[in-house]
């Protein structure tokens, strides 16, 4: 419900530093509980939100379940269990790693930790939503740099040597998300590295590798292997995509144990729930659920851009779990009609992007439903579905 203003009514949240005054929030993907609400339809599809409908394995939710018996604790703060599983998983040291709630949460740490109003950050035209943000809230000057135009191999992705070039003497964080969302574009290994050798000390390199199961696929690097050689690399994974552990709020970031140690003084004691730490730790002993996930995806992935393709639209390449569509038309329209045939997608406007929208790789069933669906919510007064 709307909270209602009067004139001379004393508004307290306006005292609050003008940086955080000034933001705009972040647009979620609409929740199937809310359209159920809003429109009164059910058998509801979302494919907003780059989830993974294979969702956990059996293994891993029965973690979970044994682990709620324990709820009235607090959880491990250091999340010891996770974290040695983590070092034994992608042979790092377990002093590299800080854990958060959803790897959203280590953007945020990092900009508190590294950016003040007088420094900069850099970030790609089209690069993921929460870079601007969080460079915003800290006060700090975001430094946008244009994607990679449409003739090139890429087109919408990272410019890595504009962006190289783009660092000034007060950049403290470069964001690279590879791949990206909301495009799905990727970076070569080579195009990273060559990044990596140009950015300067006084500069970290935030490689944010949210969809690296799903990347590695097409020949995404593991950027861990880069560590060693670049002090100033900062990894950031998370457990939300591949593993199918959204709802729990897991991520981690991998980095110089000096980064590691700012982060975990910086963090909330307990940003890492009991249920989570569990649920992450046994998806991580279970490769073969996610993988097969992975790569049940990929393939629908590529039928689906391929089916789209025959319907004449276009879409960006892509490594991620996702497409980014293009329309002959502005794409609010085409989102509602979808709404009110019980499809949720992304609209992307927030990104300049008026005439795309981005649509998750759901069950086999749920892109089938997309492509009967789309093409009637392509023609404005087309019939609604029964
Ligand atoms: C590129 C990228 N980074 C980070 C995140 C944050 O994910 P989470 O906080 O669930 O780990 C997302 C989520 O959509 C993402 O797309």
């Amino acid at each position: 419900m709307a909270i209602e203003r009067h004139p001379g009514e004393p508004r307290p949240g306006a005292l609050a530093v003008p940086a955080v005054r000034e933001l705009s929030p972040y647009q979620p993907g609409k929740p199937i509980s809310e359209l159920e609400r809003e429109l009164g339809i059910h058998d509801i599809v979302k494919l907003a939100s780059n989830e993974n409908p294979f969702g956990p394995s059996p293994r891993t939710l029965a973690a979970m379940q044994a682990a709620l018996g324990e709820v009235w604790l607090y959880p491990d703060g250091g999340s010891h269990a996770l974290k040695q599983g983590l070092a034994q998983h992608l042979a790092a040291d377990a002093a590299r790693l800080t854990l958060g709630n959803g790897s959203n949460d280590l953007l945020v740490l990092l900009a508190q930790a590294f950016l003040t109003p007088g420094h900069s950050a850099v970030y790609s035209q089209y690069g993921f939503a929460i870079y601007p943000l969080v460079t915003r809230q800290t006060g700090a000057r975001g430094i946008e740099v244009p994607a990679l135009g449409r003739g090139t191999g890429m087109p919408l992705g990272h410019d890595l040597a504009a962006m190289a070039a783009a660092i000034e003497p007060d950049t403290r964080l470069v964001f690279i998300a590879n791949p990206n969302n909301p495009t799905g574009t990727w970076a070569a290994p080579a195009a990273v590295k060559r990044l990596l050798e140009r950015a300067p000390a006084s500069t970290l390199v935030v490689l944010d590798e949210a969809y690296f199961e799903y990347g590695r696929l097409r020949g995404t690097q593991d950027g861990v292997a880069w560590l060693a050689e670049h002090p100033n690399l900062v990894i950031l994974r998370t457990f939300s995509k591949a593993y199918g552990l959204a709802g729990a709020r897991v991520g981690y970031a991998i980095s110089h144990p000096s980064v590691a140690d700012v982060l975990n003084r910086l963090r909330p004691a307990f940003n890492v729930n009991s249920l989570a730490q569990a649920g992450a730790l046994a998806a991580l002993a279970d490769q073969a659920h996610m993988e097969s996930a992975v790569s049940q995806t990929m393939h629908e992935l590529t039928r689906v851009q391929a089916e789209l393709k025959r319907l004449g639209l276009w879409t960006a390449p892509s490594a991620g779990n996702f497409l980014l569509l293009r329309l002959p038309t502005p794409a609010a329209p085409v989102y509602e009609r979808l709404l009110r045939r019980g499809l949720i997608v992304r609209p992307l406007a927030g990104y300049g992007l008026r005439d795309c929208l981005r649509i998750s790789i759901g069950l086999p069933a749920d892109n089938d439903r997309l492509l009967v669906t789309l093409p009637q919510a392509l023609v404005a007064g087309g019939a609604a579905a029964p």
